[in-house]
């Protein structure tokens, strides 16, 4: 792939250019996403270096649905053609890691993350070879452990299911049923079931939040003897169902009881992330049930993807119903996208952006503490960051076009 990357540089040093003289015509008018998304491509992220590079998968999933995004809105933007073709290098490069469902299963549930990508290049293309790929990560759902209340295990982890899954699994799952299974009533159930689980065990005191995950045996160090819930809401953790929510209500037929049931809840969510925004950032915590705890502190990754799900359900009217796209939802959205733009993003000043602030993975196969959550290590350049401020970026800028 050098031609795209030589491509993309001489563009990113115009794009620049034109960044910085419009900065004087309008003062919110920047292009971040597709910044971004080079400077994403410059360090070769979102790609499996190798097909034993699975634990790089979620990264691939995100890098393809942001960079999918990003195609569609600005279809004519000169850069579009390399980030099409690096999206395409991103879904080939998982073909064969993910195309025997029983290998799948070695794998954490974030391998679904790419499954819609997959079936997008199928709809492109009529390649047999991609469609294999998404067919058996369905299968891989039908083979996954289950607890004994038939919610899905997020990994190795006999009983435990964890937020994070649901990005993964309920667009694709609610994707491949449209499309390919449409008769298939047990499908959307258990996808919704899946839904339910997680949203009965995770509730969080009566905050409207949701803790990481659950262990439905209750024998964890961590786990709520009663709910079998882990302790705190995890900002990522919960980043990622609340883009699940907001993804998959753009799937599913907006008549069907089901998409009122995930509306209602979307609504609670945001409602919930609203009062639980920083006063003085405007932006989220790594903990949200900790706000201002000495070691607690406003990450990148989980801000970026909520800041993305507020603008997008108030742009689809999922939030309130406003003509203009505009409601209390976006000055939330809006403020945190500000901070996050002015605080996380880094000029490399060679034409290419850093993200910072971004924290390493945080697992449930650990203490669970306040202080394993607020000690793991903070990443830089971590495209779980980069590709969500990509996505808030596209609605932003989709804002302040309309505007
Ligand atoms: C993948 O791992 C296996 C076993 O460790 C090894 O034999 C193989 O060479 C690796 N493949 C690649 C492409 O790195
Ligand atoms: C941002 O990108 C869009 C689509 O390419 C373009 O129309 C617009 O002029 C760009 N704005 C700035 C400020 O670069
Ligand atoms: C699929 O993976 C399983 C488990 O790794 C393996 O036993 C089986 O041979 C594989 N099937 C094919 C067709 O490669
Ligand atoms: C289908 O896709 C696979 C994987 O990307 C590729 O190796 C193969 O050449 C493609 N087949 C055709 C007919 O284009
Ligand atoms: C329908 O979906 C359910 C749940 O995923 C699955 O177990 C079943 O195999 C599917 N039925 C068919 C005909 O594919
Ligand atoms: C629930 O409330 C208790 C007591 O106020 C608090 O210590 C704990 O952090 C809360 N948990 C969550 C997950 O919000
Ligand atoms: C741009 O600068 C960053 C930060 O110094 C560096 O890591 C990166 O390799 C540079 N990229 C290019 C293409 O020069
Ligand atoms: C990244 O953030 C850390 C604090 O989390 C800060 O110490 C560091 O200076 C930042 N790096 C850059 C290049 O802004
Ligand atoms: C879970 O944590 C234990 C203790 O740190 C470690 O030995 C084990 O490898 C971890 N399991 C997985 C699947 O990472």
């Amino acid at each position: 792939m050098r031609f795209p990357v030589t491509f993309a540089f001489k563009f990113v040093v115009s794009l620049q250019l034109v960044v910085v003289q419009s900065a004087y015509a309008h003062e919110h008018a920047s292009n971040y996403s597709t910044w971004m998304a080079l400077s994403v491509i410059s360090r070769e992220q979102g790609v499996l270096a190798s097909s034993n590079d699975t634990s790089a998968i979620l990264q691939a999933g995100i890098t393809q649905k942001a960079f999918r995004r990003l195609a569609q809105q600005y279809p004519h933007d000169p850069s579009t053609a390399a980030i099409q073709q690096y999206l395409k290098k991103s879904i080939v490069s998982v073909v064969v890691p993910v195309s025997n469902a029983t290998k799948d299963l070695t794998y954490a549930m974030d391998r679904l993350s790419t499954g819609n990508g997959l079936i997008d290049l199928y709809d492109d293309t009529k390649n047999e070879t991609y469609r294999e790929a998404f067919d058996a990560l369905r299968n891989s759902i039908n083979l996954n452990n289950r607890n004994a209340e038939g919610g899905l295990w997020y990994f190795v982890y006999p009983q435990w299911s964890y937020l994070d899954g649901m990005y993964s699994l309920a667009p694709f799952y609610a994707y491949y049923t449209t499309l390919f299974d449409a008769h298939n009533k047990t499908a959307i159930a258990d996808m919704m079931h899946q839904l339910d689980l997680l949203w009965q065990h995770c509730a969080a005191n009566n905050t409207g939040l949701l803790v990481h995950g659950y262990d439905d045996s209750r024998t964890a160090v961590w786990a709520n003897p009663i709910t079998g819930a882990s302790p705190h809401v995890w900002g990522r953790s919960l980043g990622w169902i609340t883009m699940a929510y907001v993804d998959t209500l753009e799937i599913l037929p907006r008549n069907s009881p089901e998409w009122a049931l995930l509306q209602s809840r979307f609504r609670q969510l945001a409602s919930a992330l609203r009062k639980a925004a920083d006063a003085t950032t405007g932006a989220w915590w790594q903990l949200l049930d900790q706000p201002g705890r000495a070691g607690n502190y406003i990450e990148s990754s989980g801000s970026a993807m909520f800041t993305y799900a507020l603008f997008k359900g108030v742009r689809l009217g999922y939030l309130e119903n406003s003509a203009r796209g505009v409601s209390a939802y976006t000055d939330v959205a809006t403020r945190a996208y500000e901070y996050i733009a002015s605080t996380f993003v880094v000029n490399n000043g060679n034409g290419t952006l850093a993200y910072n602030g971004t924290v390493a993975v945080c697992s449930l196969n650990s203490t669970a503490s306040y202080e394993y959550y607020v000690g793991q290590p903070i990443n830089y350049n971590s495209v779980l960051g980069s590709a969500a401020f990509v996505l808030a970026s596209l609605e932003y800028e989709d804002l302040v076009r309309r505007r």
